[in-house]
């Protein structure tokens, strides 16, 4: 059967319009410049709701082969730049189904049978939400392992570990590698944890209400490699909470890269010099011909803004919209590409960049001689002599107030001098208050002896072999 289109209107909606729409409106509600980025989802929904159309006995199977060629060809067209993309078809789904109708004629135009852009677009973005987490989490994955290889390289290499950035006890570069480790192993794992909720389909819910066509949802779900329909029609295709959820794991992810690059950007720093990055990572002054800055972990630690702006705008997106769904979604889409883009852009930067850092070991050794860093090493020396932990850290404050108006480290104060402090020091002090000695008797699960630091590096092989 063939419909007179309106003049007026010629809308896949346009039936019940009178007038055009005006050429802002189209502009400004259209989403097609960016929700085109969704094309290939959109097909692969597209397709398996037209086999289930024919299942269900809702469509032929001459139907569902045209809707299916159709689709494919078209999937061709826009892979190779052959589309003709239109703002006045409004988004990615009517200008596929558009398309597909001029091409296969009749049967296109009952694709949308039993459907709606609402569960359409939910779907969408849920699959491709579940492809960007498992190339994101592959990401992860190889800029731990760079992590790991350098923390094994550098497991006995000695830096100063602060608090407050004062130096505080001597640490391994390889823990401390090993610590972001473990950061981006909880965001792996925020990321896998996401995903379950992502993984639902949406398909089916149609509108709001679901749909009098007797639909099998359970098959299109399965097509689709989801884990199971979501489980009410209203929620499946109003919520965007997994879109919210994906943002925040990405902030928490930003916020560890954030971390990392200020440690790099004052690590490659002459005051520091404690490691240096290669050229090729690294940009010049247009004035200060000795510049060589650390422009990708500065602009990593910049990036979170985006990340953490488009969060918010996310949530504030979601936030009070009445069920079910509302154009409001329409901007859930450019937030959420961003995030993608940025934070695959700042993992793939880190793995490439962390196997070439060199570490400067003379500089790092000899930063953490200074300001005292084996300190607690004495105090704890004299509570295993016998004295209450409260008296020793009194003893080693005199101790240190000493060694700083003398000019001198720890090891270099004379143990006669030393005994005048405290009577129960021997000359068994020596090695406890070296650098080595340190980081060595911190020797317990979690602890940053080397003996540790390569337990930890094996435990880690084997958690990302498994994945
Ligand atoms: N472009 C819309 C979006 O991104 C698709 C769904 C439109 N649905 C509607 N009833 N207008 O959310």
């Amino acid at each position: 059967m063939s419909v007179k289109k309106s003049l007026k209107n010629r809308k896949l909606w346009g039936g019940r319009f009178e007038e055009a729409t005006s050429p802002f409106v189209e502009r400004f509600t259209s989403s097609v410049s960016f929700d085109n980025n969704l094309f290939q989802y959109d097909i692969d929904g597209s397709i398996a709701h037209a086999k289930m159309l024919e299942k269900v006995g809702t469509l032929t199977e001459k139907e569902v082969t045209d809707i299916i060629d159709g689709l494919e060809e078209i999937r061709e067209e826009i892979t190779n730049q052959n589309f003709n993309w239109s703002t006045e078809l409004e988004d990615v789904h009517m200008n596929i189904e558009s398309a597909l109708t001029k091409k296969i004629g009749e049967a296109g135009k009952k694709l949308h049978t039993g459907r709606s852009r609402n569960d359409q677009v939910a779907t969408d973005l849920r699959l491709y939400a579940r492809s960007q987490i498992d190339e994101i989490c592959e990401l992860i994955t190889d800029f731990q392992r760079v992590i790991v290889n350098l923390a094994e390289k550098e497991a006995n290499t000695i830096l100063p570990g602060f608090t407050h950035l004062q130096t505080a006890q001597p640490v391994t570069f390889g823990h401390h590698m090993m610590a972001w480790f473990e950061m981006l192993s909880r965001d792996f794992d925020r990321f896998q944890d996401c995903r379950k909720r992502v993984n639902q389909s949406p398909l089916g819910s149609a509108a709001l209400a679901g749909t009098t066509f007797p639909i099998d949802r359970n098959y299109t779900s399965e097509m689709l490699s989801f884990d199971s329909p979501c489980a009410n029609s209203l929620d499946a295709v109003s919520d965007r909470d997994f879109v919210i959820e994906f943002a925040s794991t990405a902030t928490l992810l930003m916020t560890h890269l954030s971390r990392f690059s200020e440690e790099i950007v004052l690590w490659t720093s002459a005051h520091f010099d404690f490691i240096e990055l290669p050229d090729s990572f690294c940009t010049g002054s247009s004035i200060m011909p000795q510049k060589k800055n650390p422009d990708v972990p500065e602009l990593i630690r910049g990036k979170f803004g985006r990340v953490a702006g488009a969060h918010t705008a996310l949530i504030s997106i979601m936030k009070s919209q009445p069920l079910a769904y509302n154009k409001d979604n329409q901007e859930d889409k450019e937030p959420l590409f961003d995030i993608v883009d940025t934070i695959k852009d700042c993992l793939y930067a880190y793995a490439q960049m962390v196997p070439a850092i060199k570490c400067n070991r003379d500089n790092m050794e000899n930063a953490a001689s200074k300001g005292f860093a084996t300190a607690t090493d004495l105090a704890d020396y004299l509570v295993k002599k016998g004295a209450t932990f409260r008296d020793a850290h009194e003893i080693v404050g005199n101790v240190v107030s000493y060694a700083i108006r003398e000019n001198l480290l720890l090891t270099e104060i004379p143990l006669n001098k030393l005994v005048e402090f405290a009577s129960i020091i021997a000359e068994d002090v020596s090695t406890i208050l070296t650098l080595e000695g340190s980081v060595r008797a911190r020797n317990h699960f979690g602890g940053t002896s080397p003996e540790q630091v390569l337990k930890a590096v094996t435990n880690a092989k084997i958690l990302l072999d498994q994945r």
